[in-house]
């Protein structure tokens, strides 16, 4: 393999050190993933609270701290609150966000994005995707209209923009975020992207924008700057991007020169990385405890020749580091946990803490909502929404430099997600004329 482990008998794999195939070292194995925390402003800038929330998770001292997703276009968000990097404009405060991130003794990577027919109608009535194949999740996103070869072209070369800018202030690597029904995503599942030029049709052209987006983005940060894709083992839908089809998108970024491969799974027809625990271990009794992606990770990390990074479920020590010791992922992507015990992995390596807060299982209304024969889809995703509004409450609170509030009720978290991300979208309209 082309990248080196440092081992010690003495420390858990999970405190060890990890050289990438850039030769940028990080510090141990633990990645604090993506949460979107919509705490920009007007102007889609960072904010003092985005220093807040990152200098407070820095002083756990994971290794890797990625950003939520920042979007490469303006004119499409995943949600109001995004942070949008397209010029220079926001680079005093990203610097700001990086510094704080560095003081606290983690490294700050930047997760960009482009959300695709994902793009729900407060901040765009018709967003823009492969095909014209409309997203239905109670009528919240407009039906998106096909890309031309100009937008194609126009998304590539914006990933490149944002990367080098993310760069240029002083962040730590850069993730393109080709996982979860983004963009990215759409084009490579058949499901959503019906073209039939060169950007369609067969796995080769539909990988094709990624393996694009990547080498741009290659070509403007340098060979020494570390770059992630995060993947999708399985869209988990039907006719959507399949294990196999991931397996070998895996080998063709083989050959693209990446650093760190994050594998999860789903989009938002089909929440797979969201589910409860006690849900998904009722339906899925072939899957091992916790990681919900290990068993897919296991026929990506056959083929893969860069690192992985598992994310998904993790929620104890000993799941870690079995997961590492067995050689199924070089680094474990950890979210929901980071909300509720934003330090936790200082008391984790410190030997005081062996198991994280699993509220998600608490947060489902009704049951029997989750499952492939699920008897309602409206009902599934309504229980998602309460727990994004949950997790998107408890970051807004860390933010804000309060404590967790672990005891909010769903609906309640519902109530106050939906009015606060109406809010910010109108206040973008008003104040930017977004
Ligand atoms: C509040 C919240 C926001 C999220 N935002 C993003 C995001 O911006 N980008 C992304 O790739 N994944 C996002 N995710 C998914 C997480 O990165 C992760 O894949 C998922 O939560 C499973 O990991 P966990 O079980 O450790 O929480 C988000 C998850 C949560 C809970």
């Amino acid at each position: 393999m082309g990248y080196a482990m440092c081992a010690t008998l003495e420390s858990a794999l999970i405190e060890q050190t990890l050289t990438l195939p850039c030769g940028h070292t990080v510090a141990n194995r633990l990645c604090k993933a993506a949460m979107t925390e919509g705490l920009a402003d007007a102007h889609d800038q960072p904010t003092d609270a985005h220093q807040r929330l990152y200098a407070t998770w820095a002083r756990g001292g994971a290794a890797i701290l990625l950003t939520g997703n920042i979007m490469v276009d303006r004119r499409y968000l995943e949600r109001a609150g995004n942070v949008v990097v397209e010029n220079a404009s926001g680079l005093a405060q990203l610097r700001a966000w990086a510094q704080a991130t560095h003081d606290g003794g983690s490294q700050l990577w930047a997760q960009i994005s482009h959300p695709g027919r994902q793009c729900p109608r407060l901040a765009n009535l018709t967003p823009l995707a492969p095909s014209a194949v409309q997203l239905q999740v109670f009528g919240n996103f407009g039906k998106p209209r096909a890309a031309t070869e100009a937008d194609i072209q126009d998304v590539i070369q914006r990933f490149a923009n944002t990367a080098a800018l993310v760069q240029q202030a002083g962040l730590d690597g850069v993730q393109i975020h080709a996982a979860h029904g983004y963009l990215l995503s759409q084009f490579l599942s058949a499901r959503t992207n019906l073209r039939q030029d060169g950007w369609g049709g067969t796995l080769a052209n539909r990988a094709r924008l990624l393996l694009e987006v990547v080498r741009a983005v290659r070509a403007r940060v340098g060979p020494r700057y570390p770059i992630s894709v995060k993947l999708n083992s399985s869209d988990f839908v039907k006719g959507g991007f399949t294990l196999d089809d991931s397996v070998q998108v895996v080998q063709w970024l083989n050959d693209a020169g990446i650093d760190l491969l994050e594998v999860s799974g789903g989009t938002y027809e089909q929440l797979e990385f969201f589910k409860p625990q006690a849900v998904a271990a009722k339906h899925d009794s072939t899957r091992e405890r916790e990681a919900m992606f290990l068993e897919y990770a296991k026929s990506i990390r056959a083929v893969a020749r860069m690192p992985i990074m598992v994310t998904g479920g993790f929620r104890t020590l000993a799941g870690m580091e079995a997961a590492l010791t067995g050689g199924h992922t070089d680094m474990v992507g950890l979210a929901r946990p980071f909300c509720l015990d934003p330090d936790f992995p200082a008391r984790m390596f410190h030997g005081q803490l062996d198991r994280l807060p699993v509220p998600e299982d608490q947060l489902v209304l009704g049951t029997g909502y989750w499952g492939p024969n699920s008897p309602s889809n409206g009902m599934r995703s309504l229980n998602n929404l309460c727990q994004a509004g949950y997790y998107y409450g408890q970051i807004e609170r860390l933010g804000a430099g309060q404590l967790p509030q672990p005891g909010v009720r769903p609906l309640q978290a519902l109530l106050a997600h939906l009015g606060k991300d109406t809010y910010r979208a109108l206040r973008r309209k008003l104040v930017a004329g977004a």
